[in-house]
């Protein structure tokens, strides 16, 4: 029988407190997060020094707990993995110490990993069959990329975003609307209640780049819409203006996505990131993979915003490749996809 590899996994990188234990890439034997949207709620967004203050308070309780909860030791454990980067750099640097300091105590190997590969990694939790290639639109709140997942930590960007990230209009546009932060999970909510026809917004198309996005136009015009409506003193409905922005976002998305898949011939689409849990996101990916045939991944919500487990599963990859990080390690707030330091 082949040795099961069990790795813990810690992941700072933003507003997430989170650590987990991962078996062989796939099965979450524990997952904790502690979510500092609380903390940050007050100020309409993430405080990077708050957060990072907040993360050397809780991560050592977290791990613990995610020890307990598998029913672990730390020394069943085969690697310590961390994110360390791209992300906040006071943030990332809690869980890049943390994670080196177990790991020079301990001897157990360290695997340093990329929080978009995490992202897209969330997708084999969940879906035993899923294996590259395929492609996955990653939209979170700092990335919005359409990435070619060539093979286990090999990836091709194909389309990313010229502004603002998917998630991050979210939030700007929910503030606007005077829904508060976070914006995403708001909208979603609204949008419900609201007709994503009711006001058209542009979609907009970027010069030469088929497949990258831009969200800053569609943002000034939902500003522009308010404002318009202000002046006239007409009433705003908010629900409608959350559902027909939202719409906007989706449609883009899935025009690019499906017209990439198209193009590489491949039948199988994942998506990942915090924005992949918007439930009017998912039932439109659903619809058009059905219509195209071809197989649509996602992870659960819990898996799509950020969490250590996703960590756990990229890291197995990395780690049976032989890929292990001294402990010159360092955060890299800027860290490109596919890159290794
Ligand atoms: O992946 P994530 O947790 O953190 C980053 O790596 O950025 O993504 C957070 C982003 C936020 O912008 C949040 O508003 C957005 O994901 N988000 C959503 C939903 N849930 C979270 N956006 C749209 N609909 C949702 N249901
Ligand atoms: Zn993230």
């Amino acid at each position: 029988m082949e040795k099961e590899i069990c790795i813990l996994a810690i992941e700072s990188s933003c507003d997430e407190t989170a650590a987990a234990v991962v078996r062989n890439g796939r099965e979450v034997l524990s997952n904790i997060i502690y979510s500092q949207i609380a903390l940050h709620t007050e100020y309409g967004g993430v405080v990077p020094e708050i957060a990072s203050r907040k993360h050397i308070e809780k991560i050592n309780q977290v791990i613990e707990q995610a020890l307990t909860d598998a029913d672990k030791e730390l020394y069943d454990m085969d690697a310590i993995a961390v994110t360390y980067g791209p992300g906040l750099v006071g943030a990332l640097l809690v869980g890049v110490s943390e994670a080196k300091a177990i790991s020079f105590a301990s001897g157990i190997p360290l695997v340093g990993v990329h929080h978009i590969e995490g992202h897209i990694s969330a997708n084999y939790i969940e879906n035993k069959d899923l294996e590259p290639p395929f492609i996955c639109l990653v939209v979170s709140g700092g990335h919005s990329h359409l990435v070619v997942v060539k093979d286990y930590g090999t990836y091709e960007i194909i389309g990313r975003t010229r502004d603002d990230a998917a998630g991050e209009a979210f939030d700007k546009v929910a503030r606007a609307i005077g829904l508060g932060y976070p914006g995403g999970p708001k909208i979603d909510k609204v949008s419900k209640e609201g007709n994503p026809d009711a006001i058209h917004f542009p979609r907009a198309k970027v010069g030469n780049s088929e497949y990258d996005f831009s969200f800053s136009g569609l943002k000034s015009a939902v500003l522009n819409y308010l404002n318009s409506c202000r002046m006239k003193g007409e009433e705003i409905n908010t629900a409608d203006v959350a559902a027909s922005f939202q719409k906007a976002v989706i449609d883009v998305l899935v025009e690019h996505s499906m017209d990439a898949v198209s193009k590489y011939h491949y039948n199988k689409f994942a998506i990942a990131g915090g924005v992949a849990s918007n439930s009017a996101l998912r039932r439109a990916f659903e619809e058009r993979c059905k219509e195209k045939n071809i197989a649509f991944y996602h992870p659960s919500p819990v898996y799509c915003t950020d969490n250590a487990a996703m960590i756990g599963a990229a890291a197995y990859y990395e780690y049976q490749k032989g890929i292990r990080h001294g402990f010159d390690l360092n955060a890299v707030p800027n860290l490109r996809l596919g890159e290794r330091i």
